[in-house]
């Protein structure tokens, strides 16, 4: 399964691709998560990323495509793979495409999770993750068993940095700019699967099941 989730920021891609990585048996790539771990660890590329990611700006595409080469290159995103806040620009769709293409290979589907402008923002304001295990989860609608840990692990819950609602809306400005025109380019290319994403995680999980499981068989033979 080669899987590509859209959506603004809080629409809801890292709630349900770890779900859906673990059912097609793929890894989840988030560019994101990938791009605060290089932030923790003081590397290179974490140092030359933060004022980016810190102000809401898209990171350059040289640095994403060279980092997301490098994820794709291991040997479980052979068998696929569900990209999470991968591609945001047209230069890196593009570059993604050809990418595929060279190996004989393609996406089997483009999923766009759309919900408005006003929930993203209380979605995002009020959003706590695990840094230990990834979980997400929301102070009013998604609450954790215990006040400010992980019910998974028990790890203290963070607020993002770029979960302050300045930077919330210069991000869904950022993805008006320069991440919305996928949804034409993926459109065209009769890849786009619309999912109304204002709606509980699980009614929207169960339609992406019956969605993908019928393209999760189909790609199977080209793994
Ligand atoms: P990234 O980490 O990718 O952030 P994002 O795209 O802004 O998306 P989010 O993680 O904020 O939201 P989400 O859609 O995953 O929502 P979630 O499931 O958490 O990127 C961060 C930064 O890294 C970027 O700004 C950029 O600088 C850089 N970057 C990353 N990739 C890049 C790239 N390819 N190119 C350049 N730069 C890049 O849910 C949000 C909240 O809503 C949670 O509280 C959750 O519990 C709740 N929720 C989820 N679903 C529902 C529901 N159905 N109903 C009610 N609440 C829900």
């Amino acid at each position: 399964m080669r899987l590509v989730l859209l959506g603004a920021p809080g629409a809801g891609k890292g709630t349900q691709a770890g779900v859906l990585a673990r059912r097609y048996d793929v890894p989840h790539i988030s560019t994101g998560d990938m791009l605060r771990e290089h932030g923790q660890l003081g590397t290179p590329l974490g140092r030359k990323t933060a004022r980016f990611m810190q102000s809401g700006h898209l990171v350059p595409d040289d640095l994403v495509l060279e980092m997301v080469e490098e994820r794709l290159a291991r040997a479980d995103a052979r068998r696929g793979f569900v990209c999470d806040g991968f591609p945001r620009t047209l230069p890196q769709a593009e570059s993604f495409a050809q990418r595929l293409a060279s190996r004989g290979l393609a996406l089997d589907g483009v999923v766009l999770l759309e919900v408005p402008f006003q929930a993203l923002i209380r979605r995002l304001c009020l959003r706590r993750v695990c840094p230990g295990c990834g979980a997400v989860y929301h102070l009013e609608d998604r609450p954790p068993r215990q006040v400010g840990r992980c019910d998974a692990d028990g790890s203290v819950l963070l607020h993002r940095e770029d979960d302050r609602e300045e930077v919330i809306r210069e991000r869904l400005e950022v993805y008006h700019q320069q991440t919305a025109p996928l949804v034409e380019f993926y459109e065209e290319a009769g890849l786009l699967l619309r999912v109304d994403s204002a709606r509980p995680v699980e009614l929207i999980r169960a339609d992406l099941y019956e969605i993908l499981d019928p393209l999760s068989e189909r790609s199977g033979d080209t793994r």
